[in-house]
């Protein structure tokens, strides 16, 4: 099934120099990148990104860790892309994401962790929505 989904580079991804490696893995496997734009988030959008994970007590790390830099935000396309881009990014904690994967490859940290790829259809659709302005309904 052909989808889209959010993508977006932290800004531990930028600082490393990983852009351009994220975009050719993402090629390589066969999708597209539709959109691309480089951002600094703001509070607001850093929230609203984030705001399945309020009142968890990392929830705070997370959001200044997505404000201490620029980020690259991308709109994804292709079959099955949403798993797909979970696949690419590998597990959410680095120490536990095989080798191959951008986390297992890359990461340092859970929250220093490279790349947040949006984890279902529905965070897909709110994503693209907040970031690109896409309609929240696919297919
Ligand atoms: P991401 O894919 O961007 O989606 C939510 C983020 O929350 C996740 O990557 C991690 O960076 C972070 N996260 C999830 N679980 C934890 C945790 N237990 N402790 C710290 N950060 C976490």
């Amino acid at each position: 099934m052909r989808e889209r989904t959010f993508v977006m580079v932290k800004p531990d991804g930028m600082t490393k120099g990983l852009t351009d490696e994220i975009v050719a893995r993402i090629e390589r496997a066969g999708l597209k990148i539709v959109s691309m734009r480089r951002m600094k988030l703001d509070r607001g959008l850093a929230e609203e990104l984030y705001s399945v994970h309020r009142g968890k007590d990392f929830f705070e790390r997370l959001v200044e860790h997505v404000l201490s830099g620029e980020v690259v935000v991308m709109l994804v396309e292709g079959g099955r892309a949403i798993v797909r881009m979970r696949e690419l990014s590998g597990a959410t904690d680095p120490a536990k994401a095989a080798k191959g994967t951008i986390r297992g490859d890359f990461g340092s940290s859970i929250t220093e962790n490279i790349i947040h790829a949006a984890d279902s259809a529905e965070s897909a659709g709110q994503e693209m929505r907040i970031f690109f302005g896409e309609p929240e309904k696919q297919g």
